[in-house]
């Protein structure tokens, strides 16, 4: 019986290790779209494509020879074979994604690669993003936003670089590339038929265990 949990929501919402550890306990693929969005950037960068030229941009998403794991035990992405699993997150490609986010034709292939992962893994799926909720799987049959405080939104990405980064520059990092984001997915507020979660004052596994009881009711 098809189960996709579609999980959107802005940087440092926790989004990504939730949705991972709910996947895990449904005994359910997992599907990071950022990921994909996060790849061809990364390789536009080693090719030399200019990510201020749409067609050239949309023209990569289409011709990568992209590989992304939908086990949630197993995280690995590939370009044409090799590992890219750790490049993707460095902070020239975190400042550089939004170029590829906004070029609506690299969307348009990237959500067609989306749905066709998530057919591949049986309907049985916890997908998460900015768009998953209304554009990837619209009639998911679990829709969630999961918000939190932009100061929660902060305190957790510091965090998770390990506290290498000024407040100046998590606040750049997080803020302004959500702001960018903004400009073409609408994540900050929940389309009709999508529950609002807000994560501000629940830890880790309280939000993992809250996104179970919604999957369940
Ligand atoms: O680092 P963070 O968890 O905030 O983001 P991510 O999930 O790795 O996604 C990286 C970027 O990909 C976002 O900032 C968006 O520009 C883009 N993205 C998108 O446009 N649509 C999605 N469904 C997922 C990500």
């Amino acid at each position: 019986k098809s189960l996709v949990v579609a999980i959107d929501g802005p940087s440092g919402s926790g989004k990504s290790s939730v949705s991972r550890e709910v996947a895990r306990r449904l005994r359910a693929a997992y599907l990071d779209t950022g990921a994909m969005y996060r790849a061809v950037t990364l390789h536009c960068i080693a090719t030399g494509v200019d990510l201020h030229d749409g067609a050239a941009v949309e023209a990569a998403a289409r011709d990568i020879e992209l590989f992304i794991s939908t086990s949630p035990d197993r995280e690995s992405v590939t370009i044409a074979g090799d590992d890219v699993t750790a490049a993707i997150r460095e902070p020239g490609v975190s400042s550089s994604v939004s170029a590829v986010a906004t070029t609506m034709g690299a969307r348009a292939e990237l959500i067609r690669r989306q749905r066709a992962l998530i057919a591949g893994a049986g309907h049985r799926i916890v997908a998460e993003g900015r768009d998953i909720t209304t554009v990837v799987a619209p009639d998911a049959e679990v829709r969630i936003l999961l918000t939190a405080s932009e100061e929660a939104r902060l305190r957790r990405r510091g965090d998770q670089l390990g506290g290498t980064q000024t407040d100046a520059q998590l606040r750049r990092q997080v803020t302004e590339r959500d702001a960018k984001d903004s400009a073409v997915v609408n994540f900050q507020q929940a389309a009709d038929g999508v529950v609002t979660l807000d994560s501000s004052d629940l830890d880790f596994e309280q939000t993992v265990s809250a996104v179970l009881g919604i999957v369940r009711t």
